[in-house]
């Protein structure tokens, strides 16, 4: 496993964007849209070996993100970790008792295939496994 990025969730998208990219001068992706989450993502690209840096903007007051926000302020949301084999890898840490919170894998940005492990069994850490395209 790697650490793949870090998502930040964020009020106001363009402010982070002009942060990211004009201030710290990284290279950010333009706004991908993902309806089924009510979100918009945007990645800060961190180059060949590098964790990726994911801007979250929800795109609906009912989405979790937003919701986050409400509850915590915009900050640090999740870390994702990149596995081969999304699919195994739940098989095997449901078998170690772990909490999820998707029991199959679903789309993510960039056409790959994610899932989440609950907060509650992984330290209040909110935890995305991503399978590459
Ligand atoms: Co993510």
């Amino acid at each position: 496993m790697k650490l793949d990025h870090i998502g930040i969730a964020v009020k106001d998208l363009e402010e982070s964007r002009k942060f990211y990219g004009q201030v710290l001068g990284l290279k950010v992706s333009e706004p991908e849209d993902l309806p089924d989450r009510q979100l918009k993502i945007c990645m800060v690209d961190m180059g060949v070996g590098g964790a990726n840096i994911e801007l979250l903007w929800p795109t609906h007051p009912d989405s979790a993100v937003a919701k986050f926000i409400d509850k915590k302020g915009p900050g640090m949301h999740h870390i994702c970790y990149r596995v081969d084999d999304v699919a195994k890898k739940l098989e095997e840490i449901k078998a170690a008792g772990v909490k999820l919170i998707d029991e199959a894998p679903k789309p993510g940005a960039h056409h790959t295939l994610v899932a989440f492990i609950h907060p509650k069994s992984s330290g209040g850490v909110l935890t995305e496994l991503s399978q590459p395209a």
